[in-house]
């Protein structure tokens, strides 16, 4: 019988950072306004995520998929036993993803175009050279985090050809897990409610920041 493996939260996470990296991609030419928002948006989804990562149900808990080189290696050979949730490769790449866009929004903070007319809200506080750097670098990122996320479209594709549904689950959050595995803990919605918070006020520290430019 299908069981509840990806909670609302993690689901809604998903889909609106899916949707939020390709806005960023499109609007970083000619929409710089729009892609800043977009940014503030995904830096909020991220602090929500990690704290997901230590508070939330249990298949969106860093420890449960974040795991030792002997772990994948076992799962590689077949010899770890199926958990419900991202197996340890799958989990290697969603670390990868989540590391890559934190990193990628921390450079945008800072970065400034070659003009010095767009810039993010924190350019200010450093050197033009400092804020191009960040920019140069922002733009190595974000095709290293393309990469990744090529990998993941094609590890997606690879499982569906092999007959496994991965989208499914990530649409209605319920999957079959392997028999005689523990259904997932669901988190209780007081930790929903402390990680919308701090999400949210990630987001309006840094719009207020943009809207002001002022520091504190
Ligand atoms: C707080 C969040 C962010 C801010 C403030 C920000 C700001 C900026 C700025 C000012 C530029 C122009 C740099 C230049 O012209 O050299 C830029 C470029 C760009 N940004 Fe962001 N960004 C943020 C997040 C993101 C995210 C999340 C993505 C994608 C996942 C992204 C993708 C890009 C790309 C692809 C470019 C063009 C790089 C290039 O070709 O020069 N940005 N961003
Ligand atoms: C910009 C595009 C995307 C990014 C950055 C991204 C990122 C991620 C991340 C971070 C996770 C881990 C979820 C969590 O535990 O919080 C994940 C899982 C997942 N994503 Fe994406 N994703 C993207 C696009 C897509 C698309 C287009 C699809 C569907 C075709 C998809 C299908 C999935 C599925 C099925 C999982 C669960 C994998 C599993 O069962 O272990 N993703 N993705």
């Amino acid at each position: 019988m299908p069981t509840m493996i990806w909670d609302l939260p993690t689901r809604l996470f998903h889909w609106l950072l899916a949707a939020l990296v390709a806005f960023s991609w499109w609007s970083h030419h000619d929409h710089l306004d729009w892609h800043r928002i977009s940014g503030f948006t995904i830096a909020g989804l991220l602090v929500f995520r990690l704290w997901w990562g230590v508070a939330g149900s249990s298949t969106a808990r860093f420890s449960g998929f974040i795991k030792s080189p002997g772990a994948i290696l076992a799962y590689l050979k077949g010899e770890a036993p199926g958990a419900p949730g991202h197996n340890p490769l799958g989990g290697l790449s969603v670390a990868a993803m989540l590391l890559a866009l934190v990193g990628q929004v921390i450079l945008g903070l800072f970065s400034v175009d070659e003009d010095g007319f767009e810039s993010g809200p924190l350019a200010k506080y450093v050197s033009f050279d400092a804020g191009r750097a960040a920019a140069g670098a922002h733009e190595i990122v974000f095709n290293i985090l393309l990469g990744l996320i090529v990998l993941h479209l094609l590890a997606i594709g690879w499982y569906a050809v092999r007959k496994r549904n991965l989208i499914g689950p990530m649409i209605t959050g319920r999957g079959l897990i392997a028999e005689g595995a523990a259904a997932p803990m669901m988190a209780p919605v007081w930790r929903l409610l402390v990680g919308l918070a701090l999400g949210g006020a990630t987001f309006g520290v840094l719009f207020w920041l943009e809207k002001t430019g002022s520091a504190f």
